[in-house]
């Protein structure tokens, strides 16, 4: 049977065998910034599965950067070869690797969700943390530090020197991290960035450091391989970022040389009341592919083969992300095909289970 969610999709040079991408998805397992075997079992799983494209999780750009003491890092020359071992694995396999290069903001130095995911302070072996501007919790704490223009500029050279590192890693789609209250979604939106300089303000000042993080990135990143960004399309939020900024950057992101722009929403502080339910967040997707010609991804409460097809063959989106349900089921594309009678190539270690429909 035709099936278009596994029909392949061409980006640049990069040939994905069919739309499903697994989604970052941070693992809290890493010392020091290294990925270990549980790096490489869950994404080298995720591959024998038959995903297209392999998203590590958000991988910090720097040692503050990280959301917790445990998350993945790019920030030194010794991570290379660690991430060099799953990048060929999942090469081996048929799948693509990808790499979400991130910064934490104000949301770093947190504790491991399983230990509460409460701000470690600097004194319990957290460390200072950056936003754009002071951010208050809800108690009128301060818990931040107003990022300096020199501290912005090492912020941008972080992301470059990560670039590198996960080029040199095998990565072969890099994906930047502008949404969910980090960093660069924090510059971006009008409720966390009140700065007054060149970063602050309009809406061209609060994208610029996106727009200099892309720059200097595609110009790392060769001709032939495509660059990500992950946005959240809305803050859910009164006075907040909105989706008609979202096709607003997506335009500007797509001259610049972006392909894909993957439509997540929400992250900022203020708890934001959110529609949650299937396919959620997939009209931001349809939006900015109808409105900016960009292509998108989908992400959110995708769960099932049909679900995803109809997404793929309505034109909604060009990649569907999924997060939790790789994790409950790692072999979800080989499932989706066998329930769209589509015949997909297993692992030849796993041939010998294959089923196909009549
Ligand atoms: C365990 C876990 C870790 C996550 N870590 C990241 C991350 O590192 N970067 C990111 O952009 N989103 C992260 N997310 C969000 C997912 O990528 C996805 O956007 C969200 O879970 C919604 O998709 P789902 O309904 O398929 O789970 C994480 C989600 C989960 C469940």
């Amino acid at each position: 049977m035709n099936s278009n969610l596994f029909s392949p999709l061409t980006l640049r040079d990069i040939t994905l065998k069919n739309r499903i991408v697994v989604s970052p998805m941070c693992q809290y397992s890493a010392e020091d910034g290294f990925p270990n075997d549980w790096h490489f079992v869950h994404l080298g799983t995720r591959a024998v599965g038959g995903a297209a494209l392999i998203f590590t999780e958000a991988a910090s750009v720097s040692p503050e950067g990280r959301i917790s003491p445990a998350d993945l890092g790019i920030w030194k020359d010794e991570h290379i070869a660690p991430l060099k071992r799953i990048t060929d694995f999942i090469h081996q396999n048929g799948s693509v690797a990808g790499i979400q290069l991130a910064h934490a903001g104000y949301k770093a130095s947190s504790q491991e969700p399983w230990h509460g995911q409460s701000y470690i302070t600097p004194e319990d072996g957290g460390w200072e943390v950056f936003s754009p501007s002071e951010v208050l919790l809800a108690d009128e704490v301060s818990i931040s530090t107003t990022i300096t223009l020199a501290g912005v500029e090492k912020v941008i050279e972080d992301f470059k020197n990560a670039t590198r590192r996960a080029l040199e890693a095998g990565f072969k789609v890099i994906e930047i991290h502008a949404a969910h209250g980090y960093l660069v979604h924090e510059f971006m939106s009008p409720l966390i960035n009140k700065r007054t300089d060149e970063y602050g303000g309009s809406f061209e000042n609060r994208i610029k450091l996106l727009l200099q993080i892309t720059d200097e990135v595609r110009m790392i990143v060769p001709e032939n391989l495509p660059l990500f960004v992950r946005i959240s399309a809305t803050d859910w939020l009164e006075n907040g970022w909105t989706i008609d900024d979202s096709i607003k950057l997506s335009t500007i992101l797509k001259d610049r040389g972006v392909e894909v722009v993957d439509c997540s929403s929400g992250g900022l502080t203020p708890p934001e009341k959110i529609p949650v339910g299937f396919g959620y967040q997939v009209p931001f997707a349809k939006t900015i592919r109808e409105k900016t010609g960009m292509k998108t991804g989908a992400v959110g409460m995708i769960v099932s083969a049909q679900q995803a097809e109809e997404i793929i063959s309505s034109g909604e989106a060009d990649l569907v992300f999924l997060a939790r349900e790789m994790l409950r089921n790692p072999y979800f594309p080989m499932h989706a095909a066998y329930e769209l009678g589509y015949d997909t190539q297993w692992a030849k270690q796993y041939e010998r289970a294959k089923r196909t429909k009549k």
